[in-house]
């Protein structure tokens, strides 16, 4: 049952499966350090361990699966395959999930036929891409890359529990995760499966594509603080309405962003601090996502949105709060990787068409310890971060073939 289209109901399936771990029902939502994480990575451990891998967890909870070389192989590379299963919050099934069970799903093929390569092969399901509950991305790549900054162990999500907190209260050690980083010189590379999230396959009739780099991008907290007041009796010019600001602020992201060709802006997220409908908002907090292709005009597009919130917040009578959560460059995929899995999409029959990603993705943190090289595969509508993710199982069938053909293609070349 190891053919390319078991393989891909049995992708479906698992995707399905685990769309069930949730901290909320009726929803996919998976947040670092939650039960539900931990019930996805358990299954997937299980699947690994079925396909041949030895598994264990690290120090911030990546799920790691190997694939031992062939014996004979005098200290061996490993080449990784991979994603994340945390998640955005009501999310969709697939976003991350295809990377880590296409990665399984290549390794079952190899252990079904006894086959062991001259590398080790490595499936890795990272524990945070999204950020959802710490706001900022890429947690778990960061300390499997070694790149993690222990300044971050003391941010807080909107509990007030510290990442250092949730790290001990899942068993573990925040003081290890420098321990548990890799030796960069073991890895051959990293290659993951995504779903396009974008429109651009879909429209090209092409099942998958082959990524050239992936945008950069920055995350900022902003906070407005104006003055609480009753709202029956402050008369509108004597207000300071923190809600207002962020209001105008929100227009301004838009408006900056949408004159940048290429740019998008998006505030996701904005709570009012003790909000009542008859209290003028004395406190909003939001969040800034900021992504382009190019760093320098995403530097200046947030110069001119670090003038326009004081601008605002002067002419308010607000005070402002920004903090920049992250920043990360665009990274462009290995040439000679990224050259590698087109030719492994050739090789399966389908134009390598070449596309950008203006999503994130665990290759730029990657990116800083291997080559690294990305293949996404159509969606519907391009729809994702949406509970509506659609991929079809004949896709996901030749991203199998795909995956085949880049490891038998690297074997021949380490053998
Ligand atoms: C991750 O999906 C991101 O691009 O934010
Ligand atoms: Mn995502
Ligand atoms: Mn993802």
């Amino acid at each position: 049952m190891t053919g390319t289209a078991e393989r891909a109901a049995r992708i479906m399936a698992r995707c399905d499966a685990l769309a069930v771990y949730s901290i909320e029902p009726g929803a996919i939502t998976r947040p670092y350090g939650t039960p539900a994480l931990t019930a996805a990575m358990d299954d997937v451990a299980a699947w690994m361990r079925n396909a041949g891998m030895t598994t264990r967890r690290d120090a911030i909870g990546n799920l790691i699966g190997v694939y031992d070389a062939a014996p004979d192989v005098p200290s061996p590379q490993t080449f990784l395959i991979g994603g994340h299963l945390d998640s955005v919050r009501n999310a969709g099934r697939y976003d991350g999930i295809l990377g880590v069970l296409s990665g399984v799903a290549a390794v079952e093929r190899l252990h079904a036929r006894g086959t062991r390569l001259p590398f080790n092969v490595m499936v890795v399901a990272f524990v945070d891409e999204e950020g959802l509950r710490f706001h900022t991305t890429y947690l778990g790549s960061r300390a499997f890359a070694g790149t993690f900054d222990d300044a971050m162990l003391e941010v807080t999500d909107s509990e007030g529990r510290s990442l250092a907190d949730v790290i001990r209260a899942n068993g573990r050690d925040p003081g290890d995760i420098p321990a548990g980083a890799q030796d960069p010189a073991s890895f051959l590379g990293w290659v993951e499966a995504h779903i396009e999230q974008g429109p651009v396959l879909e429209a090209a009739d092409l099942p998958v594509g082959v990524v050239q780099a992936i945008v950069g991008g920055t995350r900022a907290a902003i906070t407005f603080r104006g003055v609480a007041g009753h709202a029956g009796t402050v008369p509108m010019g004597n207000r300071h309405d923190a809600l207002c600001a962020a209001a105008e602020f929100v227009l301004a992201v838009e408006r900056v962003a949408g004159t940048r060709a290429g740019m998008v802006g998006t505030v996701g997220q904005l709570e009012v601090e003790k909000a009542s409908s008859n209290v003028i908002p004395g406190e909003v907090r939001l969040t800034l996502d900021l992504r382009h292709h190019v760093d320098t005009t995403r530097a200046e597009a947030e110069r001119e949105l670090r003038d326009a919130a004081r601008e605002i917040a002067d002419r308010r009578g607000v005070a402002l709060d920004w903090q920049e959560v992250q920043g990360y460059a665009c990274t462009v995929c290995d040439l000679d990787l990224t050259a590698a899995l087109a030719r492994a999409v050739e090789r399966a029959g389908i134009a390598p068409r070449r596309l950008p990603s203006g999503a994130g993705h665990d290759a730029v943190t990657l990116s800083a310890v291997m080559p690294v090289a990305m293949l996404f595969v159509r969606c519907r509508g391009g729809v994702s971060h949406n509970p509506a993710e659609s991929i079809t199982e004949s896709d996901v069938a030749v991203t199998c073939q795909v995956l085949d053909n880049l490891l038998d293609d690297l074997a021949r070349e380490h053998a």
